[in-house]
């Protein structure tokens, strides 16, 4: 398992204390989604950023399997709730594609190349969760649901522009060793950096 000293701690310059705000990641690298894209949040929970993302005028597909969760999306504009079980089943996702995936605290290997599959050409990934050394932090602590150091990176390796990536431990909202990526899908897209 991989510690980080106190080096290669970072803050993100605007982080919320609260965790029902959107990640500061999330709120930067959206404006890389052309206007009014179709965005999917990916086991959303009560889906801050399906919240966030709709309210700057795309359009969002928000999936969880926690219906409790989802029910605080009910009736936002924009927003289309689904309640499915992303990791048994069928994959529901095949052969449909969005502006921009968003992905949150969540990791399931399996699927995760059906997963990237989903941003289409020029589209953006966005994701955030959790790595290795976030066990001295608390939960999540199973290897399953944490990312090895570089992960996001060697995923994005092929066929992707990385726009920004960072691995750490961050200390907002709450302690935690964190790896976050935007990437673009192709390797000819020119874009702006926000
Ligand atoms: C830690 S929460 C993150 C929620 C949201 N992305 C965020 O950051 O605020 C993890 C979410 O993954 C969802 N989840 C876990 N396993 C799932 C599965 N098999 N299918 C669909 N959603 C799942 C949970 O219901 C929960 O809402």
């Amino acid at each position: 398992m991989t510690q980080f000293d106190q080096s290669m701690q970072f803050r993100a310059p605007d982080a919320h204390h609260e965790t029902a705000a959107a990640s500061p990641w999330v709120q930067r690298f959206s404006a890389l989604i052309r206007d009014g894209g179709e965005v999917l949040d990916f086991a959303c929970g009560s889906g801050r950023h399906a919240r966030w993302l709709a309210q700057h005028g795309c359009r969002v597909e928000a999936v969880d399997r926690n219906a409790d969760a989802l029910r605080a999306l009910s009736g936002i504009e924009r927003v289309r709730v689904t309640q499915a079980d992303l990791e048994a089943g069928d994959w529901i996702y095949a052969g449909r594609q969005f502006d921009a995936v968003v992905v949150t605290n969540y990791l399931f290997r399996p699927r995760f190349e059906a997963l990237l599959d989903t941003v289409r050409h020029g589209g953006v990934l966005i994701y955030e969760t959790f790595m290795h050394g976030n066990a001295q932090f608390g939960r999540p602590s199973s290897p399953d649901f944490l990312l090895a150091p570089g992960e996001l990176l060697q995923r994005c390796m092929n066929g992707w522009q990385v726009v920004a990536f960072e691995q750490g431990i961050v200390s907002v909202p709450r302690p935690a060793a964190i790896q976050r990526i935007c990437a673009v899908r192709g390797t000819d897209a020119a874009m702006t950096l926000p």
